[in-house]
């Protein structure tokens, strides 16, 4: 499971229901979703490896500008397949056909966050999300996506 987050320049830009297509089109399954004006509290430890950076500040207002959409899905590989559908942090960088590289182009309103590893997501779905929020259940395409 990953933590995916539309961030407030994706809420404001209606680009949230084209963001989680993609997720399902793909294949992953939705087991998370809301839409929350981030607190600073949680933002902090959200981006608590980044607070000397010159740009914390104006991140967390930017963050703390709007609502969000967080989300988590699930399925094979999904930490490094949606790292990959996302693209990479720079919009300038990222490829065409990638979340950033078709809807975004500064670093600084990158539309969406997502984990970068298996221990960071596990980490940011217990900040973001209570147990109870989390959906247990099954696809009904499965074995149509998986191998039998
Ligand atoms: S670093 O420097 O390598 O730790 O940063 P990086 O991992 O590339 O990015 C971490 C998050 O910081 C955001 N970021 C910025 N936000 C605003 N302005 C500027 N200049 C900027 N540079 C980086 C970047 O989008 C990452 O956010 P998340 O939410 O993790 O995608």
């Amino acid at each position: 499971v990953t933590l995916v987050a539309v961030k407030p320049d994706g809420v404001q830009r209606r680009l949230v229901g084209q963001i989680i297509q993609r997720f399902e089109t793909r294949g992953f399954k939705l087991v998370g979703l809301k839409m929350l004006q981030a607190s600073e509290d949680l933002l902090a430890q959200h981006y608590a490896s980044l607070n000397r950076k010159p740009f914390y500040p104006s991140l967390l207002r930017y963050m703390n500008s709007g609502p969000v959409v967080a989300m988590v899905w699930e399925g094979h590989n999904v930490v490094k397949s949606t790292r990959m559908l996302v693209g990479d942090t720079n919009p300038a960088e990222a490829k065409p056909g990638t979340i950033r590289g078709d809807f975004s182009i500064h670093i600084s309103r990158n539309i969406i966050h997502a984990s970068d590893s298996v221990e960071v997501a596990q980490a940011e779905i217990a900040l973001w999300f209570r147990r109870s929020e989390l959906m247990e259940w099954e696809c009904c395409d499965h074995g149509s996506v998986y191998q039998l």
